[in-house]
């Protein structure tokens, strides 16, 4: 019995040594919520320049976004230069002359920097990247002040094998933990080798699940739908992302940006813009920053929703919260309104709930057994709900 007692307590010592590391590996204190911020890549691609960040970072400070919540200003593809004879990075000196000055000014308008780079040798675009360089590129990262990076397979394929994925990104993880400064470490490889399973692993605190988004109705809805399953890798400190943004990016009608919304925030997902923050329309700016609708992205559960109720056309989708309410989403993925019925017992809520839109901002009342929401062409309502 002794023994039999002793076998099973070291197999559950076994087990409990190898499911820890996706929780340990973390620095706990980085993106306790899903992080949240601007990236210059969904609206300027490779146009980017000292002056267009500063505009940007600008912009995120006074309009009020940084007052809800965005945080980092994320440099993507285009500032990159090349490595000395020393192997020391530099900006391309024409459009970004000097990277520590620009950290500055964004950190002086209380706000934290991004930047990108990929383990291969050369970008997505075909620029200097970090193989054979990371441990200085992590240091001279730190040295600007550079508080996040987006780590982008790119040309990883050209000198790692598909094994040696992870071995790649841990090791760009740990040249930056080894700075001492604390930078969050975003992984982008697109959701290959189901990231999710090991992104926590290698010392990430966000990883792509996807491939690149676009600004059109299918290509966002389906990648917030397509995260579908995935919530059991989400929580505290490791976040699945389906992609920035595109909200305010022109091609899509507020009906839809309202609808990435939405779903961004029932997933959890990290939330970073990616329009013209300089240009935008005052309803753009409504869509972001509403902060009923962001509080369910930042919930402190930290719970990624999930499909709870597919009919056909329509989607409701649940998010259970820190205080014991739960946030529903309505979606009409059809061409044409489509009216949506919430039966409470069928999605687990009691017979008896208090409905309040959170897009409207407005109690609904007290309702018993269903509710019935009209939800416009492409459309979605964001209820919360509670006994
Ligand atoms: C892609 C990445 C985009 C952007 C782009 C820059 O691989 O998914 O988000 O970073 O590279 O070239």
């Amino acid at each position: 019995m002794k023994t039999e007692l002793r076998v099973c307590f070291s197999a559950l010592l076994v087990i409990f040594v190898a499911a820890t590391p996706a929780v340990f590996a973390q620095t706990p204190e980085l993106a306790r919520t899903p992080p949240m911020g601007w990236n210059s890549w969904n609206c300027f691609r490779l146009n980017i320049s000292d002056a267009i960040i500063r505009a940007e970072a600008e912009a995120m400070a006074t309009n009020g976004m940084k007052a809800a919540g965005y945080e980092f200003v994320v440099i993507d593809g285009g500032w990159e230069g090349f490595h000395d004879t020393n192997g020391i990075f530099h900006s391309d000196p024409n459009r970004f002359p000097d990277m520590k000055a620009l950290c500055d000014y964004i950190h002086g308008l209380g706000l934290k920097v991004g930047i990108h780079t990929s383990p291969g040798p050369k970008t997505c675009a075909g620029h200097e990247a970090s193989y054979g360089h990371e441990k200085q590129d992590a240091e001279t990262f730190a040295r600007w002040g550079i508080d996040f990076v987006k780590y982008d397979w790119c040309s990883g394929d050209e000198v790692y094998k598909p094994d040696e994925m992870q071995t790649a990104y841990k090791k760009m993880s740990d040249d930056l933990k080894a700075t001492g400064r604390p930078i969050f470490f975003s992984l982008c490889q697109y959701g290959m080798q189901n990231v999710w399973q090991w992104g926590a692993l290698v010392g990430g605190q966000m990883w792509r699940t996807t491939g690149d988004i676009s600004d059109n109705y299918n290509s966002v809805i389906l990648h917030g739908l397509e995260q579908n399953g995935l919530e059991k890798y989400a929580g505290p400190g490791h976040w699945n992302d389906p992609d920035m943004l595109e909200i305010g990016n022109g091609k899509m009608n507020d009906e839809e940006y309202h609808s990435q919304m939405t779903l961004w925030c029932l997933l959890a997902a990290p939330l970073f813009a990616g329009n013209d923050l300089t240009k935008m329309s005052p309803a753009t700016l409504k869509i972001l920053t509403n902060p009923e609708v962001i509080a369910i992205d930042q919930d402190a559960a930290g719970v990624q929703g999930h499909c709870a109720w597919p009919e056909g056309p329509t989607e409701i989708w649940t998010k259970p919260l820190a205080d014991g309410s739960t946030a529903l989403g309505l979606f009409n993925l059809d061409a044409h309104a489509m009216t949506i019925i919430v039966n409470f017992k069928s999605l687990g809520l009691p017979e008896t709930v208090q409905a309040r839109d959170l897009w409207l901002r407005k109690d609904l009342g007290t309702f018993q057994h269903r509710l019935t929401v009209s939800v416009p062409r492409h459309g979605s309502v964001l209820l919360k709900v509670k006994k």
